[in-house]
């Protein structure tokens, strides 16, 4: 086991990884939403071009952006060992899921439907801003608590693990 054995972070870890669960399901459901309206409105309507694809697109990365956060974690929890550099990883990562944010912003006009949309539509953008709050707030967890946490941690595991075996 590790050292970081405080209840505070294993606390904080399983917070993290019930808002990656959440954060899937969001985007899944509005995934399925922008397919649905897409399809229904057809190329005649101001349904955003290329929402749907958009969309995929950001699961897809918050897919592999959450599976490698999670691998990391793993690894620091169950054996104590990991890479101070993976953070720096894990920062690109995060810069790429805000791009993604921004061009979300972008192409719906800041989450805000057109007079002519119907239900789904209101719904998508809804849920899309909900998604947009909550995964900025997420990594800004990440970012200002987690990685912090755990890079001091790490430089607190160097010293033991460079210690070269005795003898020569
Ligand atoms: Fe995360
Ligand atoms: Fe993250």
């Amino acid at each position: 086991m590790t050292s970081m054995n405080a209840r505070g972070d294993a606390a904080l870890i399983e917070e993290i990884l019930s808002y990656h669960r959440a954060h899937i399901a969001d985007l899944e459901a509005a995934l399925a939403l922008s397919a649905r309206v897409e399809e229904r409105q057809g190329a005649v309507s101001s349904f955003p071009p290329g929402l749907t694809r958009r969309l995929s697109a950001l699961l897809a990365d918050t897919r592999a952006h959450q599976a490698r956060e999670e691998a990391w974690l793993s690894s620091f929890v169950e054996t104590g060992v990991g890479a101070a550099h993976a953070t720096d990883l894990l920062d690109v990562d995060h810069d790429l899921m805000q791009e993604h944010l921004e061009r979300l912003v972008r192409l719906t006009g800041d989450y805000l439907p057109p007079s002519e949309a119907d239900a789904d539509w209101r719904g998508l953008y809804a849920l899309c801003r909900k998604y947009d709050g909550e995964l900025r707030e997420h990594m800004r967890l990440e970012d200002r608590v987690l990685f912090p946490r755990l890079r001091e941690e790490i430089r607190g595991l160097v010293p033991e693990q460079s210690h070269a075996p005795s003898g020569g």
